[in-house]
């Protein structure tokens, strides 16, 4: 352990610290300053930035190890406050710049080294900034962004006034067609706005923590799952199968597709029979703490009998293919499509013709936020699953047979969501929290 004395936002403070544990998690963990973001936790995104001894620094892959005693440290909620808003983030919300928002407590951070350091940079200068500090944004497009910091600079030299900035009703008090700034806007530019993984840190002292055993290959008939040695662990408190399911265990797919072959019970909840992509969920650990979590996830010992990977739709559309789901063929749907003109005439006189066979990545969506979800039974004996869901009707009732419940006794609610571009339209975590809440 290390001890640490710090002026955190100008608050003198002192921590005991483990050497290895990374400053954001310090900040969010041990202090509360849940305004710093965490992201993939690998010093990409700049979603943790904050200003360490007056250098930005990303705080997700910064070690206490390496932060000095005595040192100073500034993050988003020492820069400005939802009442008393920097200029800064007054720009960024007059610009429209937090749309998810989850990156903008690290803009904020950098925004305010950047200007510290140069009052009046080009336009090149602040996208240049941003490219060496790696903050990423991946809802707007950095225009805005660039906007925002240049009108934050005028201000601090004194060459706009503040209220420039700030939206003036108009006198019919109609809103469309203005640029009236979206109300959660000046919580995530504040970093008080809470997505899952801070109110995950704001839960009461006894929550659980999940650990997932997750399948490492992409096709494969299970034979057998001993989780013995993990029940061992330090700090577990169950460990789940697919025998604690209370319900059908399958998330219901809605087939309204004419041509559907399936009849929606396909996808299990927690795999039972057999694996059906990598990443498909075996067991759930539920411990004190995550590192309790993921160090007995470890020892859950799933024996596999690994059958052919069809990587691509054609692969698994081949005639000697066995089928993926049991009784059911691989050719899923079919859908009429129109092709319209016939293309050879055309492509006869291009000037270019290009043909390759290409094949789009698995996960495109690339939010910065990770997929977090939390689960409880509120005062009236209900399941709360919180999420990112973008669909929490249909998702409830994707899920309310699968994990044994009526409908009217779960609940899903949306939580301050860092993105999901489309992928939480369908349930990922969902059913999993319910069936270890129950
Ligand atoms: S607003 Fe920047 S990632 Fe969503």
């Amino acid at each position: 352990m290390l001890q640490r004395s710090l002026k955190v936002n100008g608050v003198p403070t002192t921590l005991i610290v483990r050497p290895e544990d990374s400053l954001a998690d310090v900040l969010r963990g041990q202090l509360g300053l849940t305004g710093t973001k965490i992201g993939g936790g690998q010093g990409q995104c700049g979603a943790c930035a904050v200003i360490l001894n007056g250098k930005l620094v990303r705080s997700c892959t910064t070690s206490m190890k390496r932060v000095p005693d005595d040192s100073s440290i500034t993050t988003v909620e020492g820069i400005g406050t939802p009442t008393e808003p920097h200029p800064i983030q007054l720009a960024l919300v007059a610009h429209g710049a937090a749309q998810c928002g989850f990156c903008m407590p690290g803009f904020v951070v950098s925004i305010k080294a950047l200007l510290d350091q140069n009052p009046s940079p080009s336009r090149t200068e602040i996208r240049k900034w941003f490219q060496i500090h790696r903050n990423a944004c991946r809802c707007n497009g950095y225009k805005v962004i660039v906007d925002s910091v240049t009108d934050a600079a005028k201000i601090l030299r004194g060459e706009m006034p503040r209220e420039a900035l700030e939206f003036k009703m108009p006198q019919d008090g109609r809103i469309w067609g203005t640029s009236y700034p979206r109300p959660s806007g000046m919580a995530k530019v504040t970093g008080t706005a809470n997505y899952g993984a801070d109110l995950g840190l704001k839960l009461p002292p006894n929550r659980l923590m999940l650990g997932f055993v997750h399948a490492e290959v992409p096709h494969a008939n299970i034979i057998s799952i001993d989780t013995s040695e993990a029940e061992k662990m330090p700090g577990v408190h169950k460990v789940l199968t697919h025998k604690d399911v209370k319900g059908r265990n399958r998330i219901r797919v809605f087939t309204n597709m004419p041509s559907n072959r399936g009849d929606g019970w396909d996808r299990p909840i927690l795999c039972d029979k057999k694996v059906f992509k990598v990443g498909d969920e075996i067991a759930i650990v539920c411990a004190d703490t995550e590192e309790h979590a993921r160090a007995a996830a470890e020892k859950v010992k799933v024996e596999l009998e690994v059958l052919p990977a069809y990587m691509s739709a054609p692969a698994a559309m081949a005639g000697d293919a066995l089928d993926i789901h049991p009784g059911v063929p691989n050719v899923y749907y079919e859908m009429v499509l129109d092709k319209g003109q016939d293309p050879a005439p055309i492509l006869d006189s291009a000037p270019y013709v290009v043909e390759g066979d290409y094949y789009l990545s698995r996960q495109p969506h690339l939010t910065i936020e990770t997929d977090v979800a939390l689960g409880y039974y509120d005062e009236e004996g209900r399941v709360v699953v919180q999420s990112k869901s973008i669909s929490i009707h249909d998702h409830q009732a994707m899920i309310a047979e699968g994990v044994g419940l009526p409908m009217d006794q779960l609940r899903i609610i949306q939580n301050t969501t860092g993105a999901t571009f489309g992928y939480k339209s369908s349930p990922t975590i969902e059913a999993l929290i319910a069936v270890a809440s129950t």
